[in-house]
């Protein structure tokens, strides 16, 4: 099992290119399964989720192959609709290949997703969709069963805005008949970065990025180039590292009104930030503030994904703050650990208060999942002394060569 080993107490200097969103290729990829054709997907980095949705489109008879950075992906022959545990399990994403199997094969037997332990993520919300649209939809032994032969479309309404549960009614529904209306959608760029992909592929899909999504069904979809938004979780993981390690920063390739509420929070820290076309470039010159209070929510809220990163800053930053997650019902694992690092957190249920140190100490801890992960590397890029981190297969779901591109900033972590 691979660890981080990292010498806290460097300052960043340098330039980053962040890459294509995590959560815009998961959906992308299981949307291929509507597309009679081939597509090449443009500058991927090889996340494990990414590699894991791979392992499922070839299960099904696609093919996936690499050309450097680009995944070229075939699905115009699969041979069934069935994924089973083995391959469900290594991903949360593994529940979106339902939608654009059951709408182009009419038929899936599909095993519950795996993902990140931070609650229990039911699926209620897909399948009521899947239901809404006329497909009989059987849990049965651990397998989702639906028959999808006598859908179309219709209006589907969503007691949450889930990201995932958009997406997945989404693509089933652009191979479907008729018009399809999702309300109470997820507002997420990587919705509406799906939508672009599949109205690029010749579906007409309408308004992603509002909160009703409309969909007129179309017989076919072809193959085509794409590149999708960059990651904006990933950014803000770079400028929260820049505000805690202290030094100059440029973040190429970003969308900095993606992550507009973890800048205008920064605004009260010594930290200069300049946003010019597609960069960021960040100066933090001393000890950041504390933030006060923070409360997690949909987009365009202050994102759940940047949580854990967010409270590793707090650990160090001047003042208290509160912490409120209000999307997942055990997101806090990471707490234990930043405690163990000389953190000062109390927490109850989804509440916890932060009471920032001026420092934090190395320590040997563990990813308990992707961005609880990714708060310890922080941590450890700050501490004095040594932090050794385990179970980082976790964080590589979801950051391709951190520890690379952590080196090239004048940063001390090895992966041993
Ligand atoms: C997506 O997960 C992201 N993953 C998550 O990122 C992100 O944290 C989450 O959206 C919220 O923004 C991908 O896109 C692959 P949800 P998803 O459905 O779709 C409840 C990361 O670190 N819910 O919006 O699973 C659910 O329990 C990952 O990159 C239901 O009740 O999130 C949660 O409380 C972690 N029933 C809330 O909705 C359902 O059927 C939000 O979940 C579906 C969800």
């Amino acid at each position: 099992m691979a660890k981080f080993f990292i010498n806290g107490g460097k300052k960043i200097e340098g330039e980053i290119e962040v890459e294509s969103a995590k959560n815009a290729l998961l959906p992308i990829l299981s949307a291929c399964n509507l597309i009679d054709g081939k597509v090449r997907l443009k500058k991927v980095p090889k996340f494990l989720d990414v590699l894991a949705m791979c392992d499922i489109l070839n299960y099904l008879g696609g093919k996936t192959l690499w050309e450097e950075d680009d995944l070229i992906i075939d699905m115009s022959s699969p041979k069934c609709g069935d994924v089973p545990n083995s391959l469900a399990d290594k991903v949360r994403a593994s529940i979106f290949m339902l939608g654009p199997i059951l709408a182009r094969q009419k038929k899936v037997k599909i095993a519950y997703p795996g993902g990140c332990d931070i609650g229990l993520r039911p699926i209620d919300l897909h399948l009521s969709g899947m239901r809404a649209l006329g497909a009989k939809v059987v849990e049965k032994n651990g397998y989702i069963y639906c028959d999808g032969s006598n859908m179309k479309g219709g209006d589907v309404i969503l007691n949450f805005p889930s990201v995932g549960a958009t997406e997945n009614i989404m693509m089933a529904a652009v191979l479907t008949k008729g018009k399809t209306r999702i309300y109470n959608c997820a507002k997420e760029p990587e919705v509406v970065d799906l939508q672009n992909f599949l109205n690029a592929c010749g579906a007409k899909v309408y308004n992603a990025g509002c909160s009703v999504i409309e969909i007129e069904g179309v017989d076919k979809l072809t193959g085509i180039e794409y590149q999708t938004i960059p990651d904006r979780i990933i950014a803000g993981t770079y400028i929260i590292a820049c505000a805690m390690c202290g030094g100059k920063l440029t973040i190429k390739g970003a969308i900095a009104q993606e992550n507009q509420v973890l800048l205008s929070k920064l605004s009260n820290s010594p930290c200069i930030i300049d946003v010019k076309d597609d960069k960021i470039k960040v100066k933090s010159y001393g000890r950041p503030k504390s933030f006060g209070e923070l409360e997690t929510a949909v987009y365009p809220g202050f994102p759940t994904d940047l949580q854990a990163q967010t409270m590793a800053l707090q650990c160090v930053s001047e003042g208290t703050c509160m912490i409120v997650e209000n999307l997942f019902e055990s997101r806090f694992k990471h707490i234990p650990e930043l405690i163990k690092m000389g953190g000062d957190i109390s927490f109850r249920d989804r509440v916890c208060v932060v009471r920032g140190r001026d420092k934090l100490y190395g320590a040997d801890v563990w990813a308990s999942d992707l961005r609880g992960g990714a708060s310890l590397v922080l941590a450890g890029l700050v501490a004095e002394g040594y932090t050794t981190i385990s179970n980082i297969e976790l964080i590589d779901r979801g950051y391709f060569k951190l520890e690379e591109k952590l080196t090239s900033l004048g940063l001390n972590i090895k992966r041993i």
